[in-house]
């Protein structure tokens, strides 16, 4: 049985699930945030200790503004009534990506992973105005500025994701099969699972079944 330490989710399908079921895509957004409250809870259940979920790429800026302004809203809510919580049940909240973005959503972000910082129950990195190939940039610019050796270690320290193990398994919902510049250095080795529900209709079973079909893989990591 592998191993599951780290589960990556591309959380994609909101806006298509929110205009069939509620003729908005933003709706699809709402609902797409109680499937993160449930993702969360049986990533606990299961004793995984790193969730990373993608939020919004540093393409999503070129939605129309009315929905990049309600994810941003639907964000600060969540973060602003449920950090407590989340702190009491231990969980660290670490951002990866550029923070920003208002002052007051920064300022927030921040306090979020200053308050949660010791907590080791499970830790979610929110991908949050995340571009993979911009953190491969930056990582090389800060490996030249230190005079540092280009190897493979050097990079994996310079990136957002440095101390965190890559992730074993990566899930894409929403029946489409591409990466959109997510974590394209550390998925190297992960094992993947594109699936075919939309976010918000995605659920604990759903889960559960990839999970148990991710623990009996045969992972080589080049070996026989
Ligand atoms: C993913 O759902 C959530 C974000 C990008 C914030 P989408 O909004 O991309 O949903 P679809 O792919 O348009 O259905
Ligand atoms: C990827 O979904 C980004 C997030 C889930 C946050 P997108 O819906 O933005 O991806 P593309 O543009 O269809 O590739
Ligand atoms: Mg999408």
């Amino acid at each position: 049985m592998n191993p599951l330490n780290h589960v990556a989710i591309i959380m994609d399908g909101n806006g298509r699930w929110g205009l069939k079921y509620k003729n908005s895509r933003n709706a699809g957004h709402k609902a797409g945030l109680k499937t993160v409250e449930k993702i969360i809870k049986a990533t606990i259940k299961n004793k995984i200790k790193f969730l990373t979920l993608y939020a919004f790429s540093t393409e999503n800026w070129r939605r129309p503004q009315k929905e990049i302004a309600f994810l941003f809203s639907l964000l600060e809510n969540f973060l602003s009534n449920r950090l407590n919580e989340l702190h009491n049940q231990n969980i660290r909240i670490k951002i990866i990506g550029k923070k920003s973005f208002s002052q007051r959503l920064n300022k927030l972000l921040n306090l979020s992973e200053k308050k949660t910082l010791k907590n080791d129950r499970l830790q979610i990195n929110l991908a949050l105005n995340y571009g993979s190939k911009s953190e491969l940039i930056d990582a090389f610019k800060k490996i030249k500025k230190n005079k540092e050796n280009i190897n493979e270690r050097n990079l994996s320290r310079n990136l957002q994701t440095k101390n965190i193990p890559d992730p074993d398994l990566l899930i894409r919902t929403g029946n489409t099969k591409r990466l959109s510049n997510f974590l394209l250095w550390q998925v190297a080795y992960s094992e993947i699972f594109f699936e075919k529900k939309l976010w918000p209709a995605f659920n604990e079973n759903d889960y559960k079944r990839i999970i148990k079909e991710y623990k009996s893989i045969k992972r080589n990591f080049g070996k026989i």
